[in-house]
């Protein structure tokens, strides 16, 4: 039988951590054939709740999970794994500055980043889920130089599953006939849910989601609008941010790097940008990739209008203003 793969959770004790802890136990993430040992990491004030989620996966006796760790360690947490979710990260609350926030998590992610680098297998990949996504992505990227650019990323597939459940909603047919649509750019409401690409399965083979929608209009406004403020209406009706949704499509970024996205589908990624599509290296940014023996890479040659173009360089300047601000919480 297969060796298990160690998967590291961070904020394990968190929303998302409750959510998606089970979903990796139970197969969704690497595949139902594939055990597993856990790797859950939280801070001190949530050492307790974090033993409670352990003790509920020993009572769930997950035939796949193989071994809990759950500590305050980052050593420990980090030591021999192959997949880390980095959940979590120090949330904006009332009254705060942003630059508050990001020098809090400037200084979580640069830590992080040195145990990954020292302790996780080499090959580990990387996923960051925590906000500010993308650019807590780059500075773990930059303080972890010996870990390949292409081992971190961050979700985006959210975003990239919220625009295929729109379209489906819109058109009253199953979200899994619906693909190719892109998120690009930042995990934030700058982000550009591009459906120009996208295509519909029916009965009578492929056709464009665009013309099946036909009211470019409400793809260029409320669309758009819809999925950029997804997350804050989810807020507004729980009282709670998104994590079943934010767990599921966290192991569907891991499935799809690790065994590949279906022939003649893309889905999107936060990546190291190379400088595709004119977006500057140097950031990490949404871009539609397909996934083969685990490594993505950006899709290439798609036409890019001038409305697309005006949307992919403004949520592109946005992170270019983050990744300042991040490196000035760095002095
Ligand atoms: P939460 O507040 O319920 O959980 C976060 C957990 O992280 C807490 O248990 C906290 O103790 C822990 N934590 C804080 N600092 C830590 C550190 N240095 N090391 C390890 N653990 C630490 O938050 P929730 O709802 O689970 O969300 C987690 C993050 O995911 C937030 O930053 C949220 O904004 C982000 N998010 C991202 C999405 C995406 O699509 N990229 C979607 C939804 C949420």
């Amino acid at each position: 039988s297969k060796n298990a793969v160690r998967v590291l959770v961070t904020g394990a004790a968190g929303q998302i951590g409750y959510a998606l802890v089970p979903m990796v136990a139970r197969g969704a993430m690497l595949g139902p054939d594939q055990p597993v040992i856990l790797h859950m990491l939280d801070i001190e004030p949530a050492a307790e709740a974090l033993n409670g989620v352990k003790m509920e996966l020993i009572d769930a006796a997950f035939p796949l999970l193989k071994d809990v760790i759950a500590t305050t360690d980052v050593v420990e947490a980090c030591t021999g794994v192959d997949i880390a979710v980095m959940v979590g990260g120090f949330p904006r609350k009332e009254g705060m500055e942003r630059k508050d926030v990001m020098s809090k998590n400037v200084s979580i992610y640069k830590a992080q980043a040195s145990a990954l680098e020292k302790h996780a297998n080499t090959d580990c990949k990387v996923l960051v889920v925590a906000n500010p996504a993308n650019t807590n992505a780059l500075i773990l990227k930059e303080f972890a130089p010996s870990i390949p650019e292409k081992n971190i990323t961050c979700l985006t597939r959210l975003d990239h599953n919220r625009a295929l459940g729109q379209i489906s909603e819109r058109l009253d047919i199953q979200v899994s006939d619906v693909k190719n649509v892109i998120i690009w750019g930042n995990h934030s409401s700058t982000q550009y849910p591009d459906v120009s690409h996208a295509t519909v399965t029916s009965s009578d083979g492929q056709n464009p989601a665009r013309e099946l929608i036909a009211d470019d209009q409400w793809l260029r406004t409320e669309f758009i609008k819809t999925v950029q403020q997804r997350g804050a209406a989810i807020i507004k009706a729980r009282k709670l941010s998104s994590a079943l949704s934010a767990a599921s499509s966290a192991c569907d970024h891991i499935r799809d790097w690790v065994l590949g996205t279906p022939k003649g589908t893309w889905v999107s990624m936060g990546v190291y940008s190379d400088g595709s599509y004119g977006i500057p290296s140097g950031l990490i940014y949404s871009f539609p990739v397909t996934c083969e023996k685990g490594e993505w890479s950006i899709v290439q040659g798609l036409k890019i209008d001038e409305f697309s173009r005006t949307k992919m360089d403004a949520t592109a300047n946005e992170l270019i203003e983050e990744k300042s601000l991040a490196y000035s919480c760095l002095n």
